[in-house]
């Protein structure tokens, strides 16, 4: 439709029609099996079924027509409605949560994992996807750090920049394409003690400086929606942030999109006191510049009156309504209202080969190796036991996907019993499959249950009478067959409703009777390999040291078994790298890597009373940023630089070069890390900050050139006359594996 067209329709359009664009309703008030992602008594939103203008959680093409025909039908414009959904790594194919494809440092990886996702979704009847979430994290005790992809700006900007040009494609009207929510607006990782809708305060620099930087390269890569969130930013809810929304949103960022409240955020406006009711609730809201309202009836059965009384402009309305009326004519919901959904097409695309072959290689770049003494890894021994809790575990995925069959995902057991090489024993003496021709003999057995009798999940509490009974037997087993094997492939982790939406937590160790099995299959293995499937940093305690190669496999989702059991023989190398920092224990958080020196900086030999330290760990990370080994060994030269200073007036850059060498016997992949420093600033800058990242990919003895242009943007900061600036002055330059590298050059920034 034309533009003019769209205008002309909103004339058209009465006060109630044009308020009900503005309100999202549960999917499951429509259709029982819709998703349902937030807290709601549907019973409210009965009467504004007819014209509300989107829904939440419907997905099923013959659903979403069926819907959509009634709806227009009855409309008097007969507008037609948005279909929304979280699609946030993965819909039939689910791809490694977004921590593990931080992980990659690979942003094409989430550039083609998201492409798949939207054509998947697309064919199922979604139009709109609430991804990515940039939320930069820096707080283990945070459930949702499972849905992003760590704590650091420049990483962060680049996975989410990919993430929406495979969601949105050239075109949004694309049937394989969907419009990408970025989400939550704005610094909602930040929330006070990593605990859940909490109270965010940040001062504007470190705003500014940290956690704005995501979002803003998801916008300018032309993200079609922002998501306002839960927390207050010092004070003030972001759906009535009219700062946050109106001058930073749209007049700096530009964002002419559609700006819609995360599930229940506007009425929540009134129990955090911010609001004296709904109606009150619904002017701020509006007056900020929320378009849409989810799920809640503050605009629904507020903006008539507030209009009416002269509360607020009907302009407000206006704006938002057009805003939305855009959106769903860039998708080409005008011409066809389906957006391509297809049942057939669904059917005939989801899960394919091709999808898992892209999941798979997610999954195998996603594997972070902690630990691989002497050689552990991979895998040479013939007698092999995959024992733990997640070594036939279906729920590989994170407590976001919520379209996918656990039946389609690839356990551990079923790529090992796949694999060409193998006989297969599941616990004592049953066969999958064995053929003579195969050389390496697995046993797998269970061990233990995820979680601890007395656990509680997202899912429901875990309650089971007879748990002592079935975890004896499970460890018995274990015992039994760990002995039989010459490497033992111990496979825990945190359970599936442990990470996501409202799963804080003060204690981020693994379960009890997880870490019983371990100090059990330490004292019996002769060679003990640990994988930890997790949505967050971990506690590891002494899994580290007392395992031979220790694993980190994240949330690995429907290739999972595949890629991890592709890594553990030797097919690829790991080459993942820390995407957020490990803490030794969570009384570090928050932990990360680009923090300030402090005045009284701890030393790292000598000394160390009167200093910033803690007297009973370390200052520093367990694992830091930025970390991750590989099968090979790499050597790094110095840093060469093609100059020692940068002109502000001429604008020149500086090209910073190292030769890496793999001086082991494996090809593998390095992950080169380029950071820098500013020395002195007219407000304290941290020790590093990651500025650019390249893979490379050396034979054994090769060597290569990895080469970074430095310019004077990447030297700028939030200064003190409150805009992006440098200073001149001395600046470091590290380039190296992990962030903390001491391969340093220097140079300076001139007038
Ligand atoms: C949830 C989440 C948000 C999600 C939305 C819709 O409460 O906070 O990330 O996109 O509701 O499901």
């Amino acid at each position: 439709m034309k533009i003019d067209d769209l205008r002309l329709l909103l004339d058209d359009m009465s006060i109630e029609e044009k308020i009900m664009q503005l309100v999202q309703l549960p999917g499951a008030v429509y259709e029982s099996g819709a998703a349902v992602t937030g807290l709601s008594d549907l019973s409210l939103f009965e009467k504004y079924k007819k014209l509300a203008g989107s829904l939440l959680g419907v997905r099923g093409a013959d659903k979403v027509k069926a819907i959509q025909d009634e709806y227009m039908a009855a409309h008097p414009h007969h507008i037609p409605l948005l279909f929304m959904l979280d699609v946030i790594h993965g819909h039939d194919t689910v791809f490694p949560c977004p921590l593990g494809q931080g992980a990659t440092f690979e942003p094409e990886v989430s550039r083609k994992g998201a492409a798949i996702q939207a054509k998947e979704a697309a064919a199922d009847g979604i139009q709109v996807t609430f991804s990515p979430m940039v939320d930069l994290v820096r707080d283990a005790r945070w459930g949702r750090v499972v849905e992003s992809t760590g704590e650091d700006p420049y990483l962060n900007g680049e996975m989410a920049s990919a993430m929406v040009k495979g969601y949105q494609g050239d075109s949004v009207s694309d049937k394989e394409h969907l419009a990408s929510c970025v989400k939550h607006f704005a610094g909602y990782g930040a929330s006070e003690a990593g605990r859940d809708y909490n109270s965010v305060e940040l001062s504007e620099y470190t705003l500014r400086d940290k956690y704005l930087k995501g979002y803003k390269k998801a916008i300018e890569a032309g993200a079609k929606l922002v998501m306002s969130s839960f927390n207050t930013l010092n004070g003030i809810p972001s759906s009535g942030n009219k700062w946050l929304m109106r001058d930073v949103l749209r007049d700096e960022m530009g964002f002419e999109g559609v700006l819609i409240s995360d599930w229940g955020a506007i009425g929540e406006m009134v129990p955090w006191g911010f609001a004296k009711d709904l109606k009150d609730a619904a002017r701020l809201a509006i007056e900020a510049g929320v378009d849409i309202d989810m799920c809640t009836e503050s605009y629904a059965a507020n903006l008539k009156d507030l209009i009416e009384s002269g509360d607020i402009d009907v302009k407000l309305l206006d704006e938002a309504v057009f805003r939305i009326l855009n959106l769903k004519n860039e998708l080409g919901l005008f011409e066809d209202p389906y957006h391509g959904a297809s049942m057939e097409r669904y059917e005939e695309i989801r899960l394919s080969k091709e999808s898992r072959e892209v999941a798979r290689d997610a999954v195998r770049k996603s594997l972070v190796l902690l630990e691989n003494r002497d050689d552990t890894l991979p895998i040479k021994e013939k007698k092999i036991a995959l024992i733990g809790p997640y070594a036939a575990e279906k729920n590989l995925h994170s407590s976001w996907a919520l379209s996918l069959d656990p039946e389609k995902t690839v356990t551990l057991m079923e790529a090992a019993g796949e694999s060409d090489d193998v006989n297969l024993f599941i616990g004592m003496n049953q066969g999958i499959s064995a053929s003579a021709n195969r050389d390496k003999v697995v046993r797998v057995a269970k061990g233990s249950t995820i979680l601890d009798n007395d656990s509680t999940t997202v899912i429901g509490t875990y309650t089971n009478d007879n748990f002592d009974d079935e975890n004896a037997s499970l460890l018995c087993e274990a015992i039994e067959v760990s002995e039989w094997a010459d490497t033992v492939v111990l496979c825990l982790g945190e359970g599936i409703g442990q990470s996501g939406e409202s799963t804080s937590k003060t204690n981020i160790t693994l379960p009890e009777i997880q870490m019983e099995l371990f100090y059990e299959m330490r004292r019996r293995a002769k060679k003990l390999i640990t994988l930890i499937f997790t949505g967050r940093p971990l506690d590891f305690e002494h899994i580290p040291e007392l395992s031979d190669a220790l694993l980190i496999c994240w949330r690995p989702g429907t290739e999972g078994g595949h890629g991890i059991w592709d890594i553990l023989t030797g097919r690829f190398s790991p080459s993942g790298k820390l995407p957020m920092s490990l803490p030794y224990t969570v009384g570090q958080a928050p932990v990360y890597y680009n923090a300030f020196a402090t005045g009284r900086p701890k030393p790292t030999v000598g000394q160390s009373s009167f200093t910033t330290r803690y007297l009973d760990c370390p200052n520093e990370a367990r694992y830091p940023f930025g970390y991750g080994l590989t099968y090979s060994k790499f050597e790094i030269s110095k840093v060469e630089l093609s100059g020692h200073a940068i002109s502000k007036a001429s604008g020149n850059t500086i090209t910073a070069s190292v030769t890496v060498t793999n001086t082991g016997v494996t090809a593998a992949t390095q992950t080169v890390q380029l950071y820098l420093r500013d020395m002195v600033a007219t407000r304290v800058r941290p020790v590093k900050e990651l500025k650019g990242f390249k893979k490379i990919r050396l034979l054994p003895g090769e060597s290569g050139t990895v080469s970074f242009e430095i310019n004077e943007e990447m030297l700028e900061f939030w200064t003190l006359d409150n805009k992006f600036d440098s200073e001149c002055g001395e600046f470091k330059v590290f380039i190296g594996f992990d962030s903390t590298t001491d391969n340093e050059a220097e140079f300076i920034l001139d007038i």
